[in-house]
């Protein structure tokens, strides 16, 4: 049995200890003065008359233990009272057992409920990675098949082009059309980017001095749109092994949506950072118009976008999470309506540390 002593307690404790270990009641008169425990100091200064200790049994296992003095009388308990205490202790006793196993099975249930809460999470981000993927892999496809037609489409106008009969007007509408067989071209090399392989090379780099570039990049643009920048870094973090060109591109789209998200007047994105010796945080909120709830499902599906056709194509985040995935980590967005944005990257210090990476 587990009890703990303290000095302010009332009651002699080498009596309760040698009930603890026999199980047995003791009834002691003048128990100071005669018996096992006479000369005791707690005894010899306080002087009860009458002592009884006896212990709270269940199942042969001691839940408790009631320890009664009384200082009038030598025959304080006798043995119709320690019947009866006994009575009250197996009452007290069961209620005390039927509490605790309250007490185990409410846990147990509240656990029960995390456990499958965590599995419903788990399944649900299993099924949306492997959407995503699914989505990925088709976009990929599709663009690989455009990809061919298009070189051919190019090479045609650009053959044309340069023929000498040409009037200026036909040479400037041929223009127009190898402009549109490049803004294709690129569009192709985005969606090939989602469901791409990992190349580039991995390299130890300071992920501060990779925000401050990108952030440097977009100095004027954010000036323009009057939008201050807060900086909460980490400094503390180890620097980390990645594709760096790819963390900057990540960096950009998610930065680039976040000035775009911001009302006239402007507002402030907060990039921060924390992380421990083997994930890096990278969290950049800004106070922009939110996203709707209905829309935070479909942020990583290609061609998914709010903006205007000539102003988003619905790849920036596509992108993103195909170059997080890829080394490991994870992209997480949190939105309020009204209130602004935060996404936050996770990335492994070390790609080592991770399964994704095993197969780069
Ligand atoms: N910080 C943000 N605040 C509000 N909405 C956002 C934010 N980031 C992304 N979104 C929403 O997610 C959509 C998809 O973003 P994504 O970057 O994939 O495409 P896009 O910005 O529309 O076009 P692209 O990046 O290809 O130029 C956006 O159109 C916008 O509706
Ligand atoms: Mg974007």
């Amino acid at each position: 049995m587990d009890y703990k002593f303290t000095y302010e307690l009332e009651m002699e404790l080498s009596i309760v200890e040698a009930v603890s270990q026999t199980g047995k009641t003791v009834v002691l008169h003048d128990p100071g003065e005669t018996g096992p425990f006479a000369g005791d100091v707690y005894l010899v200064r306080h002087k009860p008359k009458s002592v009884l200790c006896t212990p709270i049994v269940y199942q042969d296992e001691i839940l408790c233990m009631v320890y009664l003095e009384n200082n009038l009388t030598s025959s304080a308990f006798p043995p119709s009272c320690q019947e009866l205490i006994r009575l009250l202790g197996s009452l007290a006793a069961l209620s005390l057992r039927n509490s605790n196993l309250y007490e185990q099975f409410s846990s147990t249930v509240e656990q029960l409920h995390k456990e499958i809460d965590k599995r419903q999470a788990a399944q649900l981000q299993l099924l949306h990675a492997e959407k995503l993927s699914a989505l990925g892999r088709l976009s990929a496809s599709i663009a690989h098949e455009f990809g061919n037609p298009l070189i051919g489409v190019r090479y045609l106008i650009e053959d044309i082009k340069n023929r000498p009969t040409l009037s200026k007007e036909d040479r400037d509408l041929l223009e127009i059309g190898l402009e549109e067989c490049d803004r294709m071209k690129h569009l192709i090399n985005d969606l090939q980017q989602i469901n791409k392989p990992s190349s580039g090379k991995h390299e130890r780099f300071n992920i501060h001095n990779t925000i401050d570039n990108v952030l440097l990049f977009q100095k004027k643009n954010l000036k323009n749109k009057k939008i201050a920048i807060v900086k909460a870094y980490d400094l503390s973090l180890p620097e980390i092994v990645a594709v760096e060109d790819q963390i900057t591109q990540v960096l950009i789209n998610l930065t680039i949506n976040a000035v775009d998200a911001m009302p006239a007047e402007g507002g402030c994105i907060t990039v921060s950072t924390s992380g421990n010796a083997e994930k890096v945080f990278i969290s950049i909120k800004d106070t922009g118009s939110g996203i709707r709830p209905e829309d935070l499902d479909h942020l990583f599906e290609p061609f998914f976008s709010t903006k205007p056709a000539a102003e988003g194509t619905g790849l920036g985040l596509p992108v993103s999470y195909g170059i997080i995935a890829r080394h490991g980590g994870t992209i997480t967005c949190s939105s309020k309506p009204g209130q602004g944005t935060t996404f936050t990257v996770s990335l492994p210090v070390s790609p080592a540390q991770t399964p994704a990476a095993e197969n780069q």
